[in-house]
């Protein structure tokens, strides 16, 4: 077995938190040898809550779990954390502009920010889900200094793996057929899901599916799937969300498959002309825990305008917490 590491995740005791938990508790995050001790975040007025969830991690007697604690203080959360998954935040109230809830989060994960930067292990791993998570990833990655800032991501896994499983139906294929499809931009309705270079067991999906359904029925349905979710189930997508959080993560830090690349949102280094410093989704590949923009991708002129979009929306959510931003 190797030595423990320390994994923390706020909103512990959300919807997203009740599904993800477990999961990493079991193996399915980080390997089944790999031990973790589990370092819990909420709000005060949810800790009664957090203690059930402590309670029922326990009772699942995982052989994994080597430690499990709970705080409402972002600095005894991560204390040495080796991987930080940000799920906590506040959501959309009656009433609240965009501006307000980007404004309500920007003080939570700057706080956030703040507290890792003290304590945090200096190879920290952080992934941002609570939303809007690619600016909360923004503010976060500001708010630590002394942090290497590629350690700031956001999750745009889930539009990936929704935007797989569209394309596995509409070709009678798996998802496990398809290799080297891209989630641009924001975790928004602006994404741009893109098939471009995207190969269906074997054949290029251009091949198989065309223009017209792509841009009719594709695009919009994985942008809005979440809004599909709400409608249907009367609740944000919770197990769908965590699942990507762990793919997210797993293939950080275990490597992404072969020559085929994931979707993450990371600081932009300004590869695809993407304005340097937003954190933005991009194609990767992972290895050695290290993750790498995928280079040289061709992108018409169909693609440049939905990429541009999203880019536009993530420069005005950054320009309204630009008096956050250290
Ligand atoms: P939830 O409302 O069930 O749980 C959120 C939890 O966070 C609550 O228990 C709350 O007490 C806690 N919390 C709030 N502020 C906190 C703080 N400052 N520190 C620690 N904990 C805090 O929400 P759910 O369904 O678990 O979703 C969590 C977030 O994930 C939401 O912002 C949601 O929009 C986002 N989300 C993101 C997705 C993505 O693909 N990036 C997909 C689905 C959800």
């Amino acid at each position: 077995m190797k030595t423990p590491v320390r994994v923390a995740v706020t909103g512990a005791a959300g919807q997203i938190g009740y599904s993800l938990l477990f999961r990493i508790a079991s193996g399915d995050m980080l390997g089944p040898d790999q031990p973790v001790i589990l370092q819990l975040l909420e709000v005060p007025p949810a800790m009664d809550a957090v203690q059930g969830v402590m309670m029922e991690i326990d009772d699942c007697a995982f052989p994994l779990v080597a430690g499990l604690q709970a705080s409402d203080k972002p600095e005894e959360t991560f204390q040495d954390a080796d991987y930080i998954l940000l799920v906590g935040a506040k959501p959309r109230g009656p009433g609240m502009e965009r501006k307000d809830l980007l404004e309500a989060n920007a003080a939570i994960f700057s706080a956030q920010g703040q507290a890792m930067n003290a304590v945090a292990s200096r190879d920290v791993r952080v992934l941002a889900v609570g939303n809007p998570a690619n600016t909360n990833a923004l503010i976060a990655r500001h708010n630590a200094p002394d942090l290497d800032p590629r350690s700031f991501t956001a999750m745009t896994r889930l539009d990936h793996n929704r935007a797989l499983a569209q394309l596995a139906n509409r070709t009678g294929s798996h998802v496990t057929g398809i290799e080297r499809l891209t989630v641009w931009g924001n975790h928004s309705a602006t994404q741009y899901p893109d098939v471009t270079h995207a190969v269906v067991d074997g054949k290029a999906a251009g091949e198989l599916v065309d223009q017209s359904w792509l841009e009719e029925s594709f695009i919009p349905t994985v942008q809005q799937r979440g809004a599909a979710i709400i409608k249907a189930r009367g609740q944000s997508s919770a197990a769908s969300a965590a699942s990507a959080a762990i793919d997210h993560m797993r293939d950080w830090t275990l490597g992404t498959s072969g020559d085929d690349w994931v979707s993450m949102a990371i600081p932009s280094d300004g590869s695809y002309g993407i304005t340097e410093g937003l954190i933005y989704s991009f194609p990767v590949r992972c290895v050695d825990g290290r993750y790498e923009i995928v280079q040289g991708l061709e992108i018409d002129a169909f693609s440049r305008e939905r990429m541009s979009a999203t880019e536009q929306e993530l420069i005005e959510e950054r320009d309204a917490v630009k008096h956050l931003l250290p």
